[in-house]
């Protein structure tokens, strides 16, 4: 058994994701032309706006991708972990679960929107694994800027996808080498993607499960 699969934690995750896979329309988003959501996914100032309309969903990485972030976790047996985009806190409560079965650890996570703040605190607290977690409040350009643990072993990119290569460089002198980047719908971040694959970047990194960008920092 690990943490993930057992309860509280076990139920818990099939609720969240029966209650994600609800359809749900958002006026001023889902009518919207593709062509002009996807411009407004890669927008770096339109973001507040989209996420603003988009509080009460929850975003959520898909089942097998939550499985994958719990599998890496464990496998780079992470002590330390950064995530941008908290949402209701799916993802974080598979990050926290691998730190839970890797004896323990940090994860420090980032949402703007306080109404999902605490529906994640709630979630994390629901799971048995707030102790881990550090949520921090506010624009993670800010939240992320400061008070970084010395070393990360796991950084999950899943906030406004515009600014996946500015919350990178916040937190890359950080990595250590061998340490992973996840990150989730990276196709609506083409200057991230030409980053973490230029050879030069000092990065390895291939495309996953679709629109995931999985990554290593090299030594
Ligand atoms: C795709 S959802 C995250 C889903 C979550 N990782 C999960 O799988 O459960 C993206 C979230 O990032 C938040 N967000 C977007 N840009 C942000 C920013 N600059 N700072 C903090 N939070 C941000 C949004 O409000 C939204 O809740």
């Amino acid at each position: 058994m690990s943490t993930l699969t057992a309860a509280p934690l076990a139920p818990l995750l099939d609720r969240l994701f029966e209650e994600a896979a609800a359809p749900a329309a958002i006026p001023g988003v889902s009518d919207l032309p593709a062509e002009e959501r996807a411009r407004w996914m890669r927008s770096k100032t339109g973001y507040l706006d989209l996420y603003r309309r988009l509080k009460d969903l929850p975003l959520a990485v898909s089942r097998e991708t939550a499985r994958l972030l719990y599998m890496l976790a464990r496998i780079c047996r992470a002590r330390t972990i950064v995530e941008f985009g908290t949402s209701f806190g799916i993802s974080t409560l598979h990050l926290a679960a691998a730190l839970r079965d890797n004896g323990g650890g940090r994860l420090i996570t980032s949402e703007f929107e306080p109404s999902k703040v605490a529906r994640a605190r709630d979630h994390l607290t629901a799971g048995g694994l707030i102790d881990l977690v550090e949520i921090r409040e506010g624009d993670a350009l800010r939240t992320l800027s400061v008070d970084l643990p010395e070393t990360v072993d796991l950084l999950l990119l899943d906030g406004a996808k515009a600014l996946y290569p500015e919350v990178l460089a916040l937190v890359e002198s950080r990595l250590r080498p061998g340490s992973l980047v996840v990150a989730d719908d990276s196709d609506h971040s083409p200057d991230y993607l030409a980053r973490v694959r230029s050879p030069a970047q000092g990065y390895l990194s291939a495309p996953f499960m679709g629109s995931v960008e999985l990554s290593m920092r090299l030594g």
